[in-house]
């Protein structure tokens, strides 16, 4: 059994052909493939994009969804996680997608169900399906040639589960990551090249990802609004000059704190293609594991 916990799930070859896949669902939209199948999704966290992409990924490719409200749920009458797992289990789903704010709760529910478990996010540990959405809509846009690129990863890179992802996953297609933050937003490793401020690196880097600040993570409070932190690190048409640089965000945006409202209406921002990009690449990822 096949599940998809973090990126590394994955080899290199298995994620070519899921791209391939990927290429044909963003074309064919509504299908078959998993017709009579049955889809449980788990949100114990908000989220608008990444529950609704893998709803619509499943429907498209014909499977039923249940989506268990957990605030109405047995959870609220005091059972454990585990149990509510085991019990949705014994239902015969045949994937079950999960996000919650424990780091690894996903990978810890693998050897408890009988059908694939995916990590819709857990905590600050990854975020597998939007690093593949994100490293799709990077190799479509450079045709395939993503040796020797160069991504500078903007905010609050040490609570982000989209950064953790994708540090580990560009990489392995040659995509080599700069964090720009502030010192309390960066690694405590120096695994990458660190920076304070975007333009110490605008003229060698080939993609920009935006992050959202994670002030539901901070236990400590960093900026007194989030305007100061924009003053350094909003993405502005004057920071982009009029450099051939991708622009990326995973969503939700922070409108003029962590991109102005200008450089969210330039051609070079593909925001909404990393979202039509989502759909699809759930849908692969669906079809693969799915049997
Ligand atoms: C992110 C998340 O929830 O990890 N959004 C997403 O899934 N597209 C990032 C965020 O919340 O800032």
């Amino acid at each position: 059994m096949k599940h998809l916990i973090t990126t590394s799930d994955f080899g290199s070859d298995e994620i070519e052909a899921l791209f391939e896949d990927t290429r044909m669902f963003n074309d064919l939209q509504s299908n078959t493939y998993l017709s009579g199948k049955l889809v449980v999704t788990l949100f114990f966290e908000n989220s608008t994009r990444t529950r609704s992409s893998f709803e619509i990924a499943a429907k498209r490719l014909g499977a039923e969804v249940v989506s268990l409200d957990v605030g109405t749920s047995s959870r609220s009458k005091g059972e454990t996680i585990f149990d509510t797992v085991a019990n949705l289990n014994a239902m015969k789903p045949d994937a079950i997608i999960i996000r919650h704010s424990e780091c690894g709760l996903p990978g810890s529910l693998t050897d408890k169900v009988d059908c694939p478990i995916i990590n819709a996010g857990d905590g600050t540990n990854a975020h597998p399906t939007q690093a593949l959405l994100d490293l799709f809509t990077i190799v479509e846009h450079f045709d395939g040639d993503t040796q020797g690129k160069k991504i500078a990863i903007v905010g609050d890179v040490k609570t982000s589960r989209v950064a953790a992802s994708n540090v580990k996953l560009l990489p392995r297609f040659g995509i080599e990551p700069i964090i720009v933050a502030p010192e309390h937003f960066k690694f405590n490793h120096n695994d990458f090249k660190q920076v304070n401020s975007l333009s110490e690196v605008i003229d060698e880097v080939d993609v920009v990802m935006s992050l959202r600040t994670q002030l539901e993570r901070h236990s400590e409070v960093y900026y007194a609004s989030l305007q100061e932190y924009a003053k350094d690190y909003c993405i502005t048409q004057e920071v982009f000059g009029d450099r051939d640089i991708l622009l990326l965000h995973p969503g939700p945006v922070n409108r003029n704190v962590d991109i102005s409202d200008e450089m969210l209406e330039d051609k070079r921002n593909k925001i909404l293609e990393q979202v039509t990009n989502g759909v699809a690449v759930r849908m692969a990822i669906l079809k693969k594991l799915i049997k």
